[in-house]
Parts: C-alpha cells; structure tokens; sequence
C-alpha cells in the first residue's frame, strides 16, 4: 500500500449537525481535513457528511450520534474515533444550548441543562483529548464561548453563567497544557445567524454562520489563544468589562 508522504490533518466537531458547527465542517473539509463530526441529530449529521464527500474523491466526513450529556460514553467513543481518524490534530468543542429567557423568567432546570451541555460536557470531553494531546505533544482544542460569557446579564443568568465557566476551564486548560506543545483556542462570537438566535431576546447586527466559520478558522489556522468572532467584539466586551456592577445593573444590555 503507497501511504502519501503527508497524511491529511485530523479534526472532530461536536455539535456540527447545523449552524456554526456544519459551517465549520464545510470549511475544514476546504482545508483538506478528515472530520469526524458528532452530535445528536443523525439526520442532520448525515446529510452534512454527504454534501462533503460528495465533493471529495474519498470519504472525508464521518458521523457520530452521541448526546454530550452521555458523560460516560465520551472517552468510548473519543477512542474510537481516532482509531477512526488514526489520529487528533484538532478538537472544536461547538455543542451549545440556549433556552429562550428575559428578565422576569425563573427556571433553574433550564440554567441547569445549558450547564451541562455548555461547559460540564466539554470538561467530558476536553479531558480525555487533552491527556491524549499532552501525550503526543501536539494538538488544537478549540472551545466556542461566547461575548455572553464575559458578564452576567438580567436577561440570561443561565446561559452566561454556562459560558463563563467554559471560558474559565478553557483558561486553566490552556495554563495546562501550553508547555505540552498543545493549543487551546478560546472563541468568542456575537451574535451569528443560526436556529440558536431564534431565543434571543435582542437582535444586534448578526453575521452569518459561514462569514463566523471563516473568521473562527482564521482564529485556528493562527493559533490564536482567544479570538472574538467579529473582532469588534473585543473591544466592546473590554468596554463591557469595565462597567461597574452598580452602573451595569442599570443598564438593558
Ligand atoms: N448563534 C449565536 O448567536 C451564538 C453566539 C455566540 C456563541 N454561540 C455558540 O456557538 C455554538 C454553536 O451554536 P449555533 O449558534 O450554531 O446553534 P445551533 O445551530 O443550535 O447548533 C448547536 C449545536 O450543538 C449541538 N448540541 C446541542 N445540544 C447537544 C447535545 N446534548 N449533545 C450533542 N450535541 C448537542 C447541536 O446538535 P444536535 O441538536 O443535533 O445534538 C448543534 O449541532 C454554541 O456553543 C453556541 O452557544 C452562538
């Protein structure tokens, strides 16, 4: 058997069934990656394999049924696919959820299962990729947060809370792990047009799924450590960040 002298870099998305995670996919898979991508939806997920590998004359998308909440599962199936893939150069962290709120809204199950699908189901699979990057001593983890993250907000305590987390546990990953020869990517979109934007309460200037998939690959291909998908976001968080509590709480942001 001939083996090409540089075997196609590897990548797994979890939630790449719609939105930025399927936009993601289809740029990966113009960058010439094998993508094994996961998510609860086969329906979607399939279809998405097959728009890539009909445009590739090898299979280049593989998908995987797993809700993240299956903590148990994960190191399995994180097993498998690379047995799959043969190997991991690259691990997006994508699955989110968010639950239409405003600020007369209480329901802590709600808050608690975008919890878990947010940030306790990357930390279940975040762990197991970053022990088996450590060991090879290379690799990418790219986690999405959010600008929501960055403040606590009348509108959304659940949801912002969720994010917070991830983006602290992607900090200490990264505190971690960086002295492996590994990457950790924190990503940080305002808003983006996908089904998730249905639950916004306000609508400010989103962009599409595929303009946040090329700006976020950007992120990636330039080992960024955290990147705000537009740029412009990042100077309106710094702004954000600066508020005091006292003024915030007055504000409708
Ligand atoms: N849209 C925005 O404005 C925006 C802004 C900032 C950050 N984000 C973040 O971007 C990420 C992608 O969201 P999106 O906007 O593209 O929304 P989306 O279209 O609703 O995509 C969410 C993805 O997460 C997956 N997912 C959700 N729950 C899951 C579970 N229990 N197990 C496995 N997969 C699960 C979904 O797949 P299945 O349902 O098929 O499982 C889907 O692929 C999220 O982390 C979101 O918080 C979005």
């Amino acid at each position: 058997m001939i083996r090409p002298l540089h075997p196609p870099k590897t990548a797994v998305i979890v939630g790449a069934s719609t939105g930025i995670g399927a936009a993601l996919a289809r740029k990966l898979a113009a960058q010439g990656y094998q993508l094994a991508l996961v998510a609860r939806r086969a329906d979607l997920l399939h279809d998405v394999c097959a728009e890539i590998n009909q445009h590739a004359n090898q299979t280049q998308a593989r998908p995987y049924t797993h809700d993240v909440l299956d903590f148990a599962g994960t190191p399995a199936l994180l097993q498998q696919i690379t047995a799959d893939l043969g190997s991991l150069d690259l691990f997006i962290y994508n699955a989110g959820a968010m639950f239409p709120s405003h600020a007369e809204k209480y329901n802590a199950d709600e808050d608690i299962a975008m919890l878990q699908v947010n940030a306790a189901g990357a930390m279940a699979w975040l762990s197991p990729v970053a022990d088996r990057m450590v060991r090879a001593k290379r690799g990418q983890i790219v986690g999405i947060g959010s600008i929501a993250g960055d403040r606590g907000r009348r509108g959304a305590p659940g949801y912002n809370a969720s994010k917070a987390a991830l983006h602290t546990y992607l900090e200490g990953l990264r505190n971690r792990v960086s002295r492996f020869g590994v990457t950790v990517t924190t990503i940080k979109p305002g808003q983006v047009e996908t089904d998730m934007l249905k639950n916004a309460e306000q609508v400010r200037g989103p962009i599409s799924a595929t303009r946040a998939a090329d700006l976020i690959w950007s992120a990636i291909h330039s080992r960024k450590q955290i990147a705000y998908i537009p740029g412009k976001w990042g100077i309106i968080s710094l702004v954000l960040t600066h508020i005091p509590s006292f003024v915030f709480r007055r504000l409708n942001l």
